[in-house]
């Protein structure tokens, strides 16, 4: 069948970036929320999994432009930054169709920064710089929720001189790592060289045209977004919850789960056979790790790309990074 007839999952999208670059609050941003302002001393510890309907995404996306491709929305992944926690980055970045690099643009590339690039280059997944901060350029002037290029315009000649400047030097440093990149604005092999767009997570400038770009990137990871049947789903973390008892949270990253699957989990005590008792989800734009009563939708049936959360028996000891297996009927358990 043609390409674009095809039913496509919705990509997921990993933000990677050295700790306190922005890469939660840039989410929080998008989300309209404040999961920062919920983390003990600004780090976030675990991965998290937020949904974006498409609807959400083009309404924060002023520009005008066509997007050829009709994605169902897009998932989120927010990772620490923390140097202790590259076991997440390179979870997060693993089960990624495409990512943002997040660059704080006042200290330019540090050294998680250069390990999320590895990350990428190993795994071949195709990247966004966002050269983050840019309102703290001194003497920016606050142009809020404005695509970058009318924001630049704003600033005083003085401002848009540092800005160059440290442009130039992420460029470079981008260079010595292996990378071409360009201003996403200045960029005329966007297949070749990697986009930057630079944003403020506080004044919003650059978010339209962020959004814009990771929409985009799904055009040329097509292949990678079709539909298929096979489940494929990674355990993020075991929760207790008051209400459902033990959970793990997990990202859906192909295929769909339905309640009452029969599912195989590995535990550090081998492997556990049982039955998705409730299969949940946050609402569209809640972050997944975020917990909390009357927090989660109920589902019969989930299709990829989600963050879900799976109530059942059995799960005290899952593992997080493993995968989960769907037992179909017919199937051999063993
Ligand atoms: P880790 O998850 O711990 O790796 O950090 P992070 O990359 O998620 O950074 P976080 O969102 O926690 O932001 C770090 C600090 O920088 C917080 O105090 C934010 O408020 C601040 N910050 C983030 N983005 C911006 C921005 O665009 N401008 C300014 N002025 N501050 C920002
Ligand atoms: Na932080
Ligand atoms: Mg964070």
């Amino acid at each position: 069948s043609n390409v674009s007839d095809r039913e496509l999952r919705a990509p997921i999208c990993c933000f990677l970036g050295h700790v306190d670059a922005g890469k939660t609050k840039l989410l929080d941003c998008i989300r309209r929320s404040n999961v920062l302002g919920g983390e003990a001393g600004g780090i976030t510890q675990q991965i998290g999994a937020t949904y974006l309907p498409a609807e959400n995404i083009r309404e924060r996306t002023s520009l005008k432009a066509e997007v050829t491709v009709k994605v169902p929305g897009l998932l989120v992944i927010d990772t620490p930054g923390h140097q202790s926690f590259s076991n997440m980055r390179f979870r997060g970045s693993s089960l990624s169709d495409i990512a943002v690099v997040v660059v704080d643009i006042t200290r330019g590339l540090e050294r998680q920064t250069i390990e999320s690039l590895d990350l990428l280059k190993h795994s071949s997944v195709r990247f966004i710089v966002a050269l983050n901060k840019v309102d703290r350029l001194y003497g920016w002037k606050n142009c809020p929720n404005a695509p970058i290029a009318k924001a630049l315009k704003s600033q005083s000649d003085d401002v848009q001189m540092e800005f160059r400047w440290r442009v130039t030097e992420v460029v470079t440093q981008l260079m010595e790592n292996g990378f071409n990149a360009a201003l996403y604005y200045e960029n005329k092999k966007i297949k070749q060289v990697v986009n930057i767009v630079p944003t403020s997570a506080v004044s919003g400038e650059g978010i339209p045209d962020l959004l814009l770009l990771v929409r985009w990137v799904p055009e040329i990871t097509m292949e990678r977004l079709t539909y298929v049947s096979t489940m494929e789903c990674t355990v993020l973390e075991v929760n207790e919850d008051k209400d459902f008892g033990t959970t793990i949270d997990a990202v859906l990253i192909n295929g769909a789960l339905q309640k009452g699957d029969r599912i195989i989990v590995c535990t550090n005590q081998g492997p556990v056979t049982t039955n998705i008792k409730y299969l949940l989800t946050p609402y569209p734009m809640k972050e997944l790790k975020v917990k909390g009563q009357g927090m989660y939708k109920h589902h019969e049936e989930l299709k990829a790309a989600q963050g879900v959360k799976i109530a059942a028996r059995g799960l005290q000891h899952a593992m997080a990074g493993t995968a989960i297996i769907v037992v179909k009927p017919g199937d051999d358990l063993e």
